[in-house]
């Protein structure tokens, strides 16, 4: 309901654990592009799922191809090099890795069927080139037309010479963005029945290692690419797509990249280890291990797994050549806010073509956080910051911006430390569902900080205030954690029930309260594992956990528990005591009231809907008698903190009340 404008993330200290990472994009849309063209049928496991994932698939689909999810494989059924579809529209977002080798395919297909395809993207994809791949393509009877600016997307393909020509060798650019020829290679095949394939690279090739998986990945699906050094790669007559019938997607070295650089700053106890790539990948960003050892890391790994730990400390500044490391390359930039003098990441010129202009989005980031930055056509030099200042760290709808600068938080760590550790502000952070829909929790899993340092907003106020409600929206505003406290006051009360605990036992209650096995999933509540989430909601279970929630011994059994969530990136907190007992340093406290008419109005109208028959009134007088029990206990009664802000929302509605909540908030947490 509440689009995430930004995150914030804590200073951070430390990091260890295990992490599972999703699947390669680059593995990932080729495999499904060749699956796609092939014949037959191919189950692909470990599929990332994604933004750019999700463009591939769909466009597949339009094409006519048929796709299924299979719990967590895809079984694609290609078109065996046979046009189903011969006229649509498809639009790739921003995917880079869908847009190439699609225009190289569907030209092809579409000169020899006699197709009709228009590709579009998100603006930014229509000013990222692709003129080289066009003029490769034109001289084989490709008919290819700009819809926009010449040398860019939108595009149009036609119809072209039926027979495509490969008598005279391809020629193609190296040196802007290898997936050119990566789109080259991808589809070719569709043409090399009969004819041998050449392709001359013009310019030195840059991003090597790309070109490593897409002929890894050819090899998997029966082509056997012939190459002479970086200059001419050949297919030859006779390659046809053959699916290997199941291939398997690993995990994305370059999204390792963000956990390795954890491990190198943060793991001074335990390991961060990360499950899903190893030091056996064929991608060529796990190459940024070296890199990162340079910088003074410590890393093991074997065939799918790598474990990494702090090493030198600082880390010592690198002049390093970035091209075979591209992606990951844009960590090391955030490394080097942590090391022990100016680093230099060299040859990235590649940068400036990609989702955004990286060259000039890290250069003017990095500087907000402090640091000293050169920018060149194809470098960029960092010095760590002096005094290190809050940054609130625009994204540029870039996945790997908003990741690699999320490791800023650690600024606690730099040497010399700041005398004011900072928190560091994600802009548009769900620009991360490109790659890795679930980045920032996956790190948080792995991340720790004092308990101190993360922020609280606590929501107090009599039953049927709005308070749940508000928590919840207020919580999925900011990207942060929710205690709703009332359900364990409500789940020890349930225990009693069907213990047979008497309601004056205070040490019976105060045990059950202490052993409670409750569990919270996607949004519902577990007691002894069995789901208690409508029940928990009945008048007779809130009814008691009023009268039980007097008794010291049990308000003191909920304590740590309470307690303990106060977890990564922040906690909106909802009760009765949350800003005075609970959270006495919470970053900002709410007293939410309304007037007992219009609570027991709203509680009618809950019920109502939830088909249970009560009066108006016996649910006023139940209200009042509540408050009164809840006001006038001798622990914890229900009264504003000192520091509350008061809000009274009998006349307003949840959406403004969550507005208000937020305006405070914009005007007390850490970017005030
Ligand atoms: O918020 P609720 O209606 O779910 O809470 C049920 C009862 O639990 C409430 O009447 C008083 C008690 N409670 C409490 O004493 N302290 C809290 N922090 C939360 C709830």
């Amino acid at each position: 309901m509440y689009a995430i404008p930004f995150l914030d993330i804590p200073p951070l200290l430390h990091a260890g654990g295990t992490v599972r990472l999703p699947g390669s994009k680059s593995i990932s849309n080729r495999v499904l592009l060749l699956a796609g063209l092939s014949e037959g049928t191919t189950t692909v496991h470990d599929l990332l799922d994604s933004d750019d994932t999700q463009v591939m698939l769909t466009a597949l689909r339009t094409l006519g191809c048929h796709i299924e999810a299979d719990g967590s494989s895809w079984r694609i059924t290609g078109l065996g090099g046979r046009l189903t579809v011969r006229e649509a529209s498809l639009f790739l977002g921003n995917a880079g890795t869908a847009m190439r080798p699609l225009t190289a395919a569907l030209a092809m297909l579409a000169a020899t069927q006699g197709g009709r395809f228009e590709l579009s993207g998100v603006p930014r994809m229509h000013e990222r080139p692709i003129a080289d791949l066009v003029d490769a393509l034109r001289p084989l009877g490709c008919r290819i037309d700009y819809l926009g600016h010449a040398g860019f997307p939108p595009l149009r393909l036609l119809p072209g010479s039926s027979n495509l020509d490969l008598s005279v060798p391809i020629r193609v650019r190296g040196d802007v963005s290898s997936q050119f020829l990566t789109a080259l290679l991808l589809a070719l095949p569709l043409l090399t029945a009969e004819q041998t394939a050449i392709i001359d690279i013009e310019g030195e090739l840059i991003s090597k290692p790309y070109i490593e998986i897409t002929l890894n990945l050819l090899a998997r699906f029966g082509i056997a690419v012939q190459r002479e050094g970086w200059q001419r790669f050949v297919i030859p007559a006779g390659s046809r797509y053959v699916s290997p019938g199941a291939i398997h997607v690993e995990g994305d070295a370059s999204s390792a990249s963000y956990f390795i650089a954890l491990g190198a700053l943060a793991a001074t106890d335990a390991p961060v280890r990360i499950e899903g790539v190893g030091t056996d990948s064929i991608q060529g960003d796990i190459r940024f291990i070296d890199a990162a050892e340079a910088m003074g890391a410590r890393v093991t790994g074997g065939p799918g797994w790598i474990e990494v730990s702090r090493g030198r400390w600082p880390l010592t500044a690198i002049d390093i050549d970035c091209n075979a490391i591209p992606d990951a390359a844009m960590t090391l930039a955030v490394m080097a806010l942590y090391a022990d003098g100016t680093s230099r990441l060299r040859n990235i010129a590649s940068w400036r073509v990609k989702e955004t202009d990286r060259i000039a989005a890290m250069a003017t980031e990095l500087r907000k956080l402090g640091a000293g930055v050169v920018e060149g056509p194809d470098f960029i030099e960092i010095t760590p910051p002096l005094r290190w200042t809050p940054a609130a760290i625009h994204t540029y709808d870039d996945h790997r911006v908003a990741m690699c600068f999320s490791l800023a938080a650690f600024n606690p760590l730099a040497v010399p430390a700041p005398a004011a550790p900072v928190s560091v502000r994600i802009l548009d952070p769900k620009c991360v569902a490109k790659t890795f829909p679930d980045y920032f929790e996956t790190l948080f899993s792995v991340a720790r900080t004092r308990s101190d340092w993360i922020p609280v907003i606590t929501i107090d106020g009599p039953t049927a205030s709005g308070k749940g409600t508000l928590a919840c929206a207020v919580a999925e505003a900011l990207g942060y954690q929710v205690l709703d406290s009332g359900v364990l006051y409500r789940a020890t009360a349930l225990a009693a029930i069907r213990s047979a605990v008497d309601a004056d036992d205070e040490g019976a209650l105060a045990a059950l309260a202490e052993a409670l096995d409750l569990r919270f999933e996607s949004g519902a509540v577990l007691l002894d594992g069995i789901e208690v989430t409508a029940l928990l909601r009945h008048e007779n279970v809130g009814t008691l956990a009023s009268k039980i929630s007097a008794w010291p011994a049990v308000r003191q059994a909920l304590l740590q528990l309470q307690r303990s969530f106060r977890r990564l990136p922040g906690l909106v907190a909802d009760g009765r005591d949350m800003g005075t007992a609970i959270f006495p340093d919470a970053d900002l406290k709410i007293y939410l009231t309304a007037s007992a008419d219009a609570r027991a109005r709203r509680r009618h109208q809950q019920l109502e809907v939830a088909g249970v028959s009560t009066t108006l009134e016996s649910l006023l007088a139940g209200l009042k008698e509540r408050d009164a029990r809840d006001q006038n206990r001798a622990v914890s009664p229900l009264k504003p903190a000192a520091d509350a802000v008061l809000l009274d929302n009998s006349a307003l509605s949840i959406e403004s009340t969550v507005g208000a909540v937020l305006n405070c908030w914009s005007q007390r947490g850490p970017f005030a």
